[in-house]
């Protein structure tokens, strides 16, 4: 039955017989069957054919038997329909036109309907249901309004994220203008991403962890918490993620996770007494161990699941991204690692 998918038990604290692993990213780049089928159509194409984005989500779980697949497609994709041009240049990351600047900006943004606006994320999801049915459960994703607004506002990836943050400090009727339109759109978002199938749900606030706990307080805690206040989580657990959050973990819980994504910054023991020890942990090996001799990778695994046993539940995960170069086998090779514990 597909309440017992050990990805789903441990993200509900329930008792498993071994730790269950995916990988942020797990489909992507660093994979020989994912680069042949982006040589023939753009990211943005593949994100928008629901077959193609189907087999690309399934590569990984073919290929190294991860315990959970994620729906491929990214972060940005829903900003299309709010009123944002997105393309993706070579060596340049993400690109967002216009960027938005000021309240009038703001105003001339839509709130999505994802069946009319995204119907092709939700057919993939359909389609990905019928696939994986008694293999693994799937997870939707959103991006959470702070990540999300840092790409509108800065207009692509950023060092210093100084056009957000003066935005953030001097023009509140902006940013809370954009902050409230951007959370309902993601509840929209994840709504129907669980209505179309999606077993679990991660929300990424990826770059939360560049502000202070005081300015996380103030201007990015309100609008996480309405987020997952409006989701229809009854039966499908959310996991809260940030990169570069080990000051910040206590404050993202009172947005009431179900589970909390840990980075690499922090011990994943430390990261649990932080977090009162009484919720599930996702996380957190340094993506960049992937670089060590293969030999030495099930040993950092190891490290981390022992680590792990202090939390009513753990998934383990990367603590960010699997990066492009990574050799696919060490990858192989930390997966079996994890289903072959037994400490
Ligand atoms: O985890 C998964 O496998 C599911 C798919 C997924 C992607 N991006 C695919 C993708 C998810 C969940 C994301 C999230 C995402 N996208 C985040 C949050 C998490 C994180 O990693 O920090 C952010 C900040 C983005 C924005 C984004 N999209 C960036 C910075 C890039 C890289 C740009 C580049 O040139 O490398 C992307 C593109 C992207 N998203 C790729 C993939 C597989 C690479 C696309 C390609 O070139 O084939």
């Amino acid at each position: 039955m597909s309440e017992d998918y050990i990805f789903l038990k441990a993200c509900r604290g329930e008792p498993v017989d071994r730790t269950p692993i995916w990988i942020m990213r797990q489909a992507g780049r660093y994979m020989k069957e994912y680069r042949d089928i982006r040589a023939k159509m753009s990211f943005l194409e593949l994100c928008a054919t629901p077959e193609k984005a189907a087999e690309v989500t399934l590569q990984p779980i073919d290929a190294l038997g991860v315990d959970a697949a994620i729906l491929f497609s990214d972060i940005l994709v829903p900003l299309v329909p709010m009123g944002i041009e997105l393309s993706f240049k070579e060596g340049m990351g993400p690109v967002l036109e216009p960027a938005v600047k000021t309240l009038a900006d703001v105003e001339a943004l839509r709130v999505i309907e994802p069946e009319e606006d995204v119907p092709y994320v939700l057919e993939t999801i359909r389609i990905l249901r019928r696939e994986l049915e008694g293999r693994v459960p799937l997870i939707g994703f959103s991006g959470a309004p702070y990540t999300l607004a840092s790409y509108m506002v800065e207009g692509g990836s950023s060092k210093n994220f100084i056009k957000l943050k003066t935005m953030m400090y001097k023009e509140n009727a902006a940013y809370d203008a954009l902050m409230t339109k951007l959370a309902k759109t993601v509840i929209k978002y994840l709504n129907a991403q669980i209505a179309a199938g999606a077993q679990a749900v991660q929300v990424f606030d990826t770059w939360a962890g560049i502000l202070s706990p005081h300015d996380y307080t103030t201007f990015v805690a309100p609008y996480t918490k309405m987020v997952l206040d409006g989701l229809n989580r009854e039966t499908v657990p959310v996991i809260l993620y940030a990169n570069n959050s080990a000051t910040l973990l206590a404050l993202m819980k009172e947005a009431k996770p179900d589970v909390m994504g840990v980075d690499w910054r922090i011990n994943l023991d430390d990261a649990i007494e932080a977090l009162g020890g009484d919720i599930p942990v996702q996380g957190n090996l340094d993506p960049t161990a992937l670089f060590l001799p293969r030999e030495e990778i099930p040993a950092r695994a190891e490290e981390i699941l022992r680590m792990g046993k202090k939390a009513p539940g753990h998934i383990f995960n990367l603590g960010h991204g699997v990066l492009p170069p990574t050799d696919v086998d060490n990858v192989k090779a930390l997966v079996d690692a994890v289903h072959n514990f037994t400490g």
